[in-house]
Formats: structure tokens, C-alpha cells, sequence
């Protein structure tokens, strides 16, 4: 495809796409568990496929939260918003979640590189469904529901079950149900088994799964051996368009196994 050509996909990345049923894949050298610098070159080709894919212009990019994408963010670059007016906006809610790889935090930090604009959604994550129906006609939560549904782009990460579920405090007990699914991955709130079945999910404010597949361009970050088992199962739900930016770590573990 004309896209291959234009960014010079390599071979592995090639077969990296295919067995994981998406357009691109993009693959840094190195493995996160082990080099922190991998995050450098996972934002800068983040940086390079954004400038690539977006028109010149108004564009909104939901921004989703998590360590791989946290770490990503400063690495976009004054040139991205050159003749573009980026706004970034979270995806959800995430009061809960660490400061630092909140998505709060992080369009705050893409619109001050990029010289763009962001909003903030400041709301717990989780939220019961009487909660959900009257938060979302307040005005400075729905503007910001409203630019989600517009986005150009979303940038996520893809968690492991167990770790995400710890992470927004499952005790034990849910914990081992959620084993007893078969949970491996989680991603917008949705715990996937191995075959790509949603076994559990978050009630949460803000992009939901079923919206994904209408946004026209998809940025996966998520990388490190460890994450191998997460990309493998969220993969074959995820929209065509998305185009995964991950490194040799989880890329050698996926292309090992049958
Ligand atoms: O919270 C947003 C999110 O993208 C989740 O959907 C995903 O599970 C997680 O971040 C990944 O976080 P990390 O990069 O820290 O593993």
C-alpha cells in the first residue's frame, strides 16, 4: 500500500502488522523492560506518524492515559504544530490514577510541546451508572465529550489485566475473578480474554470502545517483553487503522509464538 511506501515499513514490521491484523506496525530497537531510552524513539516516531497522517489545520487528538504513553509525550515536537492547531483532550476521567500517567496530564504536556491547546476532564475513572447519566449534561464534561467524538486521532496504551485491575483498586477477590475469565489485557476500560472476547469492563466517562473504530487514525503505544501477551490479545479487536508503535522487546515475544 501507498502508506508502506511512504514510510518505509520494514520487513519485520511487515509481518508484524499482518499477524496482528493492522495497518502498521512500528518497531524501535531495544526492549523498555530493560532501556528507558526506548521511550525516546517510541515518542519520536509518534511524532513522525502524526505529522504524517494529520492534515494541516484544526485537528483534535484524544489522548489516553498509562506509563508507555506517559513516557512518550514529551518527545512531540514544536514542528507538529507547525501550520496545525492541535487540541488534545483525555479520553476519561482519571482521578484514581497516578498523577504522572494520568491523560490529564499528559495533553498538558503534548499541547506545551506542540504549542496546541487541551482541556481536562477531572473525574473519578469509575463511576456508577446514575453518576454517568447526570455527569455527562454537565457543560465543561459534555464540550469535552463532544471534541472526543470528533477526534482525528487517538493515542492509547494497552495494559495487562491483573496490573490495570490493581491499579484501579480491585481487591482480591475481583482480582481473582477476573483471573477466572481469563483476562489478559485491558484497554478503554474493556478486559479481553485470549480470544479477543470482552470478559469484564469499567463503566467509565468518556471514549468508549464502540466509538474507536469511527476515529480515523489509531496510535497503540506499548512496549517491553512483558507486554507481549497484552498487544497479542487486544490486537484483533482493534480498528484496522491503528497503527502500532511498539519496540523489538514485545515485537520479538509476538512474532516467536505460533
Ligand atoms: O489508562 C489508559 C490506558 O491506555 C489503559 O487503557 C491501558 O490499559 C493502560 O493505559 C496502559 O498503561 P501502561 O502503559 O502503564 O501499561
Amino acid at each position: 500500500p501507498l502508506i508502506d511506501r511512504l514510510f518505509n515499513a520494514g520487513e519485520t514490521e511487515v509481518k508484524l502488522a499482518r499477524k496482528l491484523g493492522i495497518d502498521r506496525t512500528i518497531i524501535v530497537p531495544g526492549n523498555a523492560d530493560l532501556q528507558d531510552r526506548v521511550y525516546e524513539e517510541m515518542g519520536e516516531q509518534l511524532n513522525s506518524a502524526l505529522n504524517l497522517l494529520l492534515p494541516l489545520g484544526h485537528s483534535i487528538i484524544t489522548v489516553l492515559g498509562g506509563i508507555d504513553v506517559a513516557k512518550s509525550a514529551s518527545y512531540l515536537s514544536k514542528q507538529l504544530g507547525n501550520n496545525r492547531q492541535l487540541e488534545f483532550v483525555p479520553g476519561r476521567g482519571a482521578l484514581g490514577e497516578n498523577v504522572t500517567t494520568q491523560s490529564n496530564t499528559i495533553v498538558q504536556e503534548m499541547a506545551a510541546k506542540t504549542l496546541g491547546t487541551y482541556k481536562t476532564l477531572y473525574l473519578p475513572e469509575q463511576v456508577s451508572e446514575v453518576a454517568y447519566r447526570s455527569l455527562i449534561r454537565e457543560n465543561s464534561i459534555s464540550s469535552v465529550l463532544q471534541d472526543i467524538s470528533q477526534s482525528d486521532a487517538v493515542i492509547h496504551g494497552i495494559g495487562l489485566a491483573q496490573e490495570m485491575a490493581k491499579r484501579r483498586g480491585y481487591d482480591s477477590i475481583r482480582l481473582s475473578e477476573l483471573r477466572d475469565k481469563k483476562a489478559v489485557t485491558e484497554c478503554f476500560g474493556c478486559f479481553f480474554d485470549d480470544t479477543g472476547k470482552i470478559v469484564e469492563r469499567i463503566t467509565q466517562v468518556g471514549l468508549q470502545f464502540e466509538n474507536l473504530k469511527k476515529i480515523p487514525h489509531i496510535f497503540a503505544l506499548a512496549c517491553g517483553s512483558r507486554k507481549a501477551d497484552a498487544i497479542k490479545a487486544y490486537m484483533p479487536n482493534a480498528p484496522h487503522q491503528t497503527w502500532l508503535i511498539t519496540d523489538e522487546g514485545a515485537s520479538n515475544a509476538i512474532l516467536k509464538e505460533k
